[in-house]
């Protein structure tokens, strides 16, 4: 049982405010816990080399303590206290994608606490790119460990008001940064090899990495290494709406056709997807994703969505697949997760019912 605490809610524009900033870093340098937006999704920050935020951030999460946490740092010039530089290949992907979406697995310093890394030998680091978050970095000056603010199992956090209904009453300060710009968990890289390996998509995409490196990199998201999972987050259920989330992929005409049935069926079924296909259906609790020329704006709507299945108490949904390359992988890397890996794949000539 977690006590409550007074959660103090402050806007983007208070941090300007010398006390309202000192009485922040001071929360944070004695180990309680700020959310704050990132450009990916919101984090819930605490003191990375102090072992006991990284158990209260556990705690507040409802996370189990070997999944490890992603350490913040406002520049590449902290990195090198953290861990080890040891591939030529991080320089390069460093130059070209921080501060942003990325995160590189390197191998760590013993400074950082085993309570931070859930036990591994390595270390998650991200540079975020978003002002807020670089603001309350520049501000601590210490590395801030920082998972998605959501619940352990719940989708991530893309706007104030999912971060309230998730954390208001657990955590100190709450930063209210509006709805954040990509709406996707950053792309994690395990970078202490010889080839950088993604354990998972986001947006800055596999074809984007190996235009940099100039060298084909390898995709293990989701995929299950020696029978352990390669990433600890991958083993845990993710992302997953109350309601039965089923994938449908198939041709266009077979899936609208599939959708209309189940619509009859059940006036109350979920349907996620894109315009194309949505604009073609009747009844039924749609959710629109905006079109499929746009994945980047389809992933900014995706974990909304998910959240407004719970919040609409939809029981039982459908999400319309879409196409796998570029953003669109790490779009269906959530869906799986979400759905639990469950697909419904329809030919020309199947009769799928729904
Ligand atoms: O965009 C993001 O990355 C957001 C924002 C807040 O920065 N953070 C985030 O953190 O998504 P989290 O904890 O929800 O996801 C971190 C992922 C997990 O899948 C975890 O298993 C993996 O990174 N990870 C962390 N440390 C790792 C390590 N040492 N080795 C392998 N995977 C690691
Ligand atoms: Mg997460």
């Amino acid at each position: 049982m977690i006590a409550m605490l007074t959660t103090l809610k402050i806007t983007a524009h208070d941090l300007n405010n010398p006390e309202i900033a000192d009485s922040l870093k001071a929360t944070l340098l004695s180990g309680g816990l700020v959310i704050f937006p990132t450009e990916t999704v919101y984090g819930i920050g605490g003191h990375a080399l102090d072992p006991q935020a990284a158990a209260a951030i556990y705690a507040a999460k409802g996370r189990p303590s070997d999944n490890p946490l992603i350490v913040h740092v406002a520049r590449f010039d902290q990195i090198d206290a953290l861990a080890y530089r040891e591939q030529p290949y991080i320089d390069a992907l460093a130059q070209a994608f921080w501060p942003g979406p990325m995160t590189l697995v390197l191998r760590k310093k013993a400074i950082v606490p085993d309570g931070t890394t859930g036990g591994l030998s390595t270390v998650a680091v991200r540079i975020p790119s978003h002002p807020v978050a670089q603001t309350v970095l520049r501000l601590v000056d210490v590395p801030i460990a920082a998972p998605s603010a959501n619940l352990s199992g719940k989708p991530s956090s893309t706007s104030f008001s999912h971060v309230e209904a998730d954390f208001l009453g657990k955590v100190d300060v709450l930063i209210d940064g509006g709805d954040v710009p990509i709406g996707l968990e950053s792309t994690v890289i395990d970078a202490t090899g010889s080839t950088p390996v993604i354990l998972r998509p986001g947006a800055i995409t596999q074809e984007m990495i190996e235009a940099v490196l100039h060298e084909d990199v390898l995709d293990h998201s989701e995929s299950l290494i020696d029978g352990a999972p390669k990433s600890p987050g991958m083993k845990y259920k993710h992302y997953a709406p109350q309601a039965r989330l089923e994938i449908v992929a198939g041709s266009d005409e077979a899936v609208v056709r599939f959708l209309r049935q189940a619509i009859a069926q059940d006036p109350h079924i979920g349907i996620l997807g894109p315009s194309e296909l949505l604009d073609q259906l009747q009844g039924g609790i749609r959710f629109d994703l905006g079109s499929r020329t746009h994945l980047e704006a389809m992933a900014h709507q995706l974990f909304a969505a998910l959240r407004a299945l719970d919040d609409q108490q939809v029981p039982h949904a459908y999400f319309i697949a879409v196409n796998e390359a570029g953003v669109g992988k790490a779009i269906m890397n959530r869906i799986y997760k979400a759905a639990n890996h469950r697909i419904i794949t329809l030919d020309e000539s199947s009769k799928g019912t729904p």
